[in-house]
């Protein structure tokens, strides 16, 4: 079973190929306003596979529903047929991900940060090639190590999550992508083995328990699993090895970037050079009226490379 739900999955991603399709996932507040605006009366792919809008019966190809329903992504509400299934695509690549809202528990993230995750890795290898296998560590739908692995053809790619809707997402966008890779359900770094010429992480880093595993980043305003992944990061690589830690870090009320300063000091402490740039200085602004961000006066989305000396 698990198997026919693997290939109708990348069925899917061929069939959309195929026909061209193209969607980059905005923030859910753009997705919420498209969903007001209700759906088109002839919904497109996008309409379907991107912003997961309800559409008719018979709205799409027969391959398509074949495909759909076979990889389980069918779903019928009120409102008439839905795609369990997002599809985004990241440069040529595209990801299958959890149709919007992202509300349950084990829901599979694709967003922004993603795109500006990309662009990071894109940026850090146009600097230079790693040598030695790659990590992407709670790599979601795989965007990452897919990334990093077009661009390194010859390099070992592992995508670890703790979540296995996450792996098997990742699994048809890897084969879809005609990547081989090493699948690992893992929490942190249990289960990867040392060696790594470079480690990619996303982690989640919103505060407070929501209880979605790709949102909450524990204490420190939700900064904690960053820290924590990159200070075990830096045991884990090869001489030379680079870890890539795209974040957003919580900014202190007085300006205060607690996160950077952290990191700077677990640097220095195991021997490793930083660079460490904001990459947008207000992501996430609507989370800070909650209660678990009262002393942060904004969240901005950070990049760090932490290398090994050679
Ligand atoms: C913000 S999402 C990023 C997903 C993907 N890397 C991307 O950029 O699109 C964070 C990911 O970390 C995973 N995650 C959560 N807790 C984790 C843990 N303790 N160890 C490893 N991965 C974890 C989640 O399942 C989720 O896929």
């Amino acid at each position: 079973m698990p198997d026919t739900r693997h290939h109708a999955r990348v069925r899917l991603l061929s069939l959309l190929q195929s026909s061209g399709y193209r969607f980059v996932t905005p923030n859910t507040g753009t997705i919420r306003r498209m969903h007001r605006r209700g759906p088109p009366a002839s919904p497109t792919l996008r309409d379907i596979f991107g912003w997961s809008l309800p559409f008719p019966e018979g709205a799409l190809d027969p391959d398509f529903t074949e495909s759909l329903e076979a990889a389980d992504g069918l779903e019928r509400t009120q409102a008439g047929l839905r795609s369990r299934l997002r599809c985004s695509s990241v440069g040529d690549l595209l990801f299958l991900h959890s149709a919007f809202p992202t509300d349950a528990a084990d829901s599979v993230f694709l967003g922004p940060d993603s795109y500006r995750f990309a662009n990071l890795i894109e940026a850090t290898l146009m600097a230079r090639t790693p040598e030695g296998p790659i990590l992407d560590i709670g790599t979601g739908s795989g965007v990452g190590g897919l990334v990093a692995g077009a661009r390194c053809p010859g390099s070992a790619v592992t995508l670890s999550d703790p979540n296995p809707a996450a792996l098997a997402l990742a699994a048809a966008n890897a084969e879809h992508a005609g990547q081989t890779v090493q699948l690992c359900e893992a929490r942190g770094y249990d289960a990867v083995c040392d060696g790594f010429g470079l480690i990619l992480a996303n982690p989640p880093f919103i505060a407070g328990g929501s209880g979605r595993v790709y949102r909450d980043g524990g204490d420190l305003h939700g900064a904690r699993l960053s820290l924590d992944w990159a200070v075990e990061g830096m045991t884990r690589l090869r001489p030379g090895g680079r870890l890539l830690l795209y974040t957003g870090s919580p900014i202190l009320t007085g300006g205060e970037d607690q996160l950077g300063r952290l990191l700077a000091d677990a640097a220095r402490e195991a021997g490793c050079s930083l660079t460490y740039q904001e990459l947008d200085p207000d992501i996430f602004g609507g989370e800070l009226g909650r209660e678990a961000y009262q002393d942060v006066e904004r969240i901005a989305a950070v990049g760090a490379v932490l290398t090994r000396p050679a």
